[in-house]
């Protein structure tokens, strides 16, 4: 099992007040899932996936993280856990503006210490596997939201993480982009990279192999699995009595628009002045400068 959460629950406090925000969830994943998560604006998917990436803690509950109890971390353990496990794609990119698309995939690399030669290499074969090998010196303004979003999962999987979590990755593209996007995952996934991924579309949910709903707080496992939707008897044929199976939720309401996620809450609330040190600080100016090769 690559994580294992037990009644965790997570409170912010409004003034004196706290106000629950996740409540008793409990969520098993195995090497290899790919696990949809959907629910309201406001519910909490985005905290939920905070924690999963060690970005904030739990107020209560027990978080093992392959093997190792996430609240007895350090801030510092945090941080190399995050670099080492787990790649991150989020719905508006994060790529930094003024650095190329290679520089950009290079990036955690840079963190964990690899030469400047070797890590453009390892990048360049990265963006070649996303398609985008023709555009290594662009920089993000001048690519497509589809492009760049590949370029920001070749990012989040150079350093080979086990674990890839995505926060509406398919959330500001158009359908065919999105679909390359799935395609990526699907790929990913099939070498065995275990995926969370956040999404307001049922058609994107899909992909995955299991759909989760959170709902005030609190998580559940949709009951049918995803395999068993795409078999289901056609509307023509109510005599079918496999037509009982159909208990599928209502779709979900149209989006509300909440960019500023959580994700990019913890990355801007840092104040720590030094160059980053990990993939979750990249929205902050570098020092002013371009050149990230030191
Ligand atoms: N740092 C914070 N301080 C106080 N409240 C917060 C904080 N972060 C999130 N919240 C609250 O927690 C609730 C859940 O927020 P969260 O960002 O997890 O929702 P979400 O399900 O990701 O929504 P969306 O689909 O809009 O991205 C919201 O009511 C939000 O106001
Ligand atoms: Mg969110």
């Amino acid at each position: 099992m690559i994580l294992e959460m037990k009644r965790i629950c997570k409170d912010y406090s409004l003034g004196k007040e706290p106000v629950p925000v996740l409540k008793n969830i409990d969520l098993q994943v195995e090497e290899g899932d790919y696990i949809a998560i959907m629910g309201p604006s406001g519910s909490g998917k985005s905290t939920l996936m905070n924690i999963i990436g060690c970005l904030d803690k739990q107020t209560s509950g027990e978080f093992i993280l392959d093997g190792v109890d996430i609240s007895a971390c350090s801030d510092k353990d945090l941080s190399v856990i995050r670099n080492k496990k787990i790649g991150f794609v989020f719905q508006n990119f994060n790529l930094l503006p003024r650095q190329s698309i290679l520089d950009n995939v290079a990036l955690p690399l840079l963190y964990a210490g690899v030469k400047k030669k070797e890590r453009r290499a390892l990048a360049a074969e990265a963006l070649r596997s996303v398609g985008l090998e023709e555009r290594v010196r662009f920089y993000p303004t001048q690519l497509s939201g589809g492009q760049k979003q590949r370029a920001a999962i070749a990012r989040a999987m150079i350093s080979k993480p086990a674990l890839l979590l995505a926060d509406e990755p398919t959330g500001a593209l158009d359908t065919r982009s999105g679909e390359q996007v799935m395609k990526l995952f699907k790929e990913l996934n099939s070498q065995g990279i275990t995926i969370i991924m956040i999404t307001h579309e049922r058609e994107i949910a899909e992909h995955a192999n299991k759909i989760m709903h959170i709902r005030d707080g609190e998580l559940r496992q949709e009951q049918i699995p995803v395999e068993a939707h795409k078999e289901q008897p056609s509307v023509e044929d109510p005599e079918d009595e496999n037509s009982r199976w159909d208990t599928r939720p209502e779709p979900e309401q149209p989006h509300e628009t909440e960019k500023d996620t959580a994700h990019t809450r913890a990355a801007v609330t840092d104040t720590d002045d030094t160059a980053p040190t990990d993939m979750t600080q990249w929205e902050k100016p570098q020092n002013g400068g371009d050149e990230l090769d030191h």
